[in-house]
């Protein structure tokens, strides 16, 4: 197996893997270190089934049933995202983290292109932990006491303004109450802090007045588009894409209506965000274990990791 950087800030390619066959526990733990370090993994070639994803999404953790997207009916596990003239594409083209309005939002998302359109249909990526670090340590130590209040707000519009709909509202505003998370999360695998507001979800922060939120959020909204923290991705037919959940955020380009693009996304279901202020064993990833076989990758880790870096199964 081969891990290629892609992005100076997030992004590799794994190379050298079949997903529809079962990963040995040596590979699996290279690519489990690897998605925590490099937040969003790229595997090409990748014509697997739906169970064959959501046995690799298994590995991860248990996978997490949307509450309000299309399932597919046998395996309700798996979304399919079909988009094309009479189906375009909503709620996909602004900046989020997939369902923060959960108390626990999911650890990663596992994406599969089955269509792709001929031009478009790319996904931006935004590495969140790369924008907390380019902060000013005054503004770091600000956030990081504060709270941010998360909703399924744009899930509302989807619901009929009827009776059943209305009642619909009722029980899901029952089931997923706003939530407040930690506008800095401390990655619990990585260690490294992360700015976990998003416009999709974020819709006000604990303590404080709209008239300061406002400025504050969409000041903090705007740091997932500057474009040295981002990856755009550019599908093919059977690319698979997993991405870290806790560190990301994620837009998908709204420029390919009216071709048709078709996806297959399996959600892993997450932990609760905690803060700099709450102690926890983090296990920071081994980088210099991870990196064995290439002496120079853990002299030039800090600075930018390596281009390529190859890994054994066995020896991780
Ligand atoms: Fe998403």
């Amino acid at each position: 197996m081969e891990i290629e950087r892609l992005g100076r800030n997030l992004g590799a390619q794994v190379h050298g893997v079949d997903l529809s066959e079962p990963l040995s526990e040596g590979d699996f733990a290279v690519i489990h270190n690897a998605l925590a370090e490099h937040e969003l993994l790229l595997f090409r070639d990748q014509d697997i089934s739906p169970g064959a994803q959501l046995a690799f999404g298994r590995r991860f953790g248990p996978p997490s049933i949307h509450p309000f997207s299309p399932n597919m009916a046998e395996m309700p596990e798996l979304i399919v995202l079909d988009n094309h003239q009479a189906n375009p594409p909503r709620l996909t083209d602004i900046w989020h983290s997939d369902e923060t309005f959960r108390a626990e939002p999911p650890l990663g998302t596992i994406l599969r292109s089955t269509i792709t359109p001929r031009i478009g249909g790319d996904t931006m990526f935004a590495s969140m932990s790369a924008a907390h670090d380019g902060l000013s340590d005054q503004l770091q130590q600000f956030l990081s006491g504060l709270e941010g209040i998360h909703d399924f707000k744009p899930f509302r519009t989807l619901l009929d303004s009827d009776e059943d709909g209305h009642r619909r509202l009722r029980a899901l505003e029952a089931e997923f109450p706003p939530r407040h998370h930690p506008v800095v999360r401390v990655h619990p695998v990585s260690g490294r802090k992360v700015i976990f507001v998003n416009p999709q979800f974020t819709i006000g922060i604990k303590g404080m007045a709209p008239s300061e939120s406002g400025p504050l959020l969409a000041m903090l909204f705007d740091l997932a588009k500057v474009p040295e923290y981002q990856y755009r991705l550019h599908w093919q037919t059977h690319t698979l894409a997993i991405w870290d959940n806790r560190a990301v955020q994620h837009y998908a380009i709204h420029d390919y209506h009216p071709q048709r693009r078709r996806m297959e996304r399996i959600t892993i279901c997450g932990d609760r965000p905690f803060g700099i202020s709450e102690e926890r064993e983090i296990p920071l990833i081994p980088r210099q274990a991870i990196s064995a076989e290439n002496p120079t990758a853990a002299d030039t880790a800090s600075e930018i990791a390596p281009q390529r870096q190859v890994y054994r199964a066995g020896n991780n």
